[in-house]
């Protein structure tokens, strides 16, 4: 693997989840593997968990690692080829990605959708920016379009906590007052294409994913329906893709709650807003995963850089 762009650029997911376990299990033995090799972390969005995971498991792997938050302390990015800077922007993708390069082995980047223009954060202009320029590997800590670091700590959820080999898992849209990307989702979506379940999408009309994204899923719009025998909901909100960015509506009818939860496992990616998004009931009981899911972000990390390492 060079780029771990997409949870698409993992071969062979079920083994990479069975991997990541092993690893959780006996998470230093190898901390050789990164010896002498720095990885960089650029964040241009807030973070707490794949910042502190990403970092953890990295030197778990006996790296180094560098962190800065791009957004606040790096000069403006200019995308455009041929351009002439004569505005706010300060430096060109195409040096600060080459020079980035001469400073670590590996860099990962977070840069989330605007929300404001569908192509634009499509283009996904920070990572595929890094991607083409750096000469180095570029690993993707959420970007406009997807977190795929966050859907491999999932299926490893998933793995640990199924008790039947077909397990119900369903996708539940929730309200959220701000307007949020669609890269948890996406991720998850693509993830859940590959893993053995009965996979169902719920969400009110207006809020589809991309639907190339969902491209034979089985989407309902009835959440009580789409709830009925589940064994894992995943609930995140999302912003309108069709009316993009919108939030179209705060139908509360859609929080998730212990009776319409049932005997199914609780997940979420976190942060999460209580009592909008979950009650409180089910984050402070044990059927919630939200904190297992958290701590595993750091071996779906440890997993993408030992393979990033090992191809070196
Ligand atoms: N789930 C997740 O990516 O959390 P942070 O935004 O805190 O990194």
């Amino acid at each position: 693997m060079k780029h771990f762009l997409s949870i698409n650029d993992i071969e062979h997911l079920q083994q990479a989840v069975h991997e990541a376990i092993a690893l959780k299990k006996a998470p230093y033995q190898f901390d050789t593997l990164g010896k002498q090799k720095t990885i960089c972390l650029l964040f241009f969005n807030n973070s707490l968990r794949t910042r502190l995971s990403t970092q953890k498991a990295a030197m778990n792997l006996g790296m180094r690692v560098m962190v800065m938050n791009f957004g606040d302390e790096g000069w403006q990015l200019e995308f455009e080829d041929g351009i002439i800077m004569d505005q706010h922007k300060a430096e060109h993708i195409k040096e600060a990605a080459q020079v980035v390069s001469q400073y670590c082995d590996i860099v990962a980047v977070r840069a989330f959708a605007e929300l404001k223009d569908k192509q634009e954060d499509e283009a996904e202009r920070v990572l595929r920016g890094f991607a083409k320029y750096a000469s180095i590997p570029v690993v993707n800590m959420e970007s406009s379009t997807a977190h795929p670091l966050q859907a491999l700590a999932d299926a490893i959820t998933i793995e640990e906590h199924q008790l039947v080999e077909r397990p119900k898992v369903v996708l539940s849209w929730a309200p959220h007052p701000k307007a949020l990307p669609h890269a948890v989702a996406n991720s998850f979506v693509k993830m859940m294409k590959q893993h053995q379940a009965e996979f169902v999408v719920t969400h009110p009309p207006g809020y589809d994913l991309n639907p190339e994204i969902t491209e034979g899923c089985k989407i309902v719009y009835d959440q009580e329906e789409a709830l009925e025998n589940a064994n894992f909901v995943y609930v995140k909100n999302w912003s309108s893709y069709a009316n993009y960015g919108k939030v179209l509506q705060l139908d509360t009818s859609w929080t998730m709650t212990q009776a319409k939860l049932g005997n199914a496992q609780f997940m979420h990616c976190l942060p999460v807003r209580r009592n909008m998004v979950v009650e409180d009931a089910i984050l402070d009981s044990k059927k919630s995963l939200v904190t297992e899911q958290a701590n595993n972000r750091t071996f779906a990390a440890q997993l993408v850089l030992k393979r990033i390492l090992e191809a070196f």
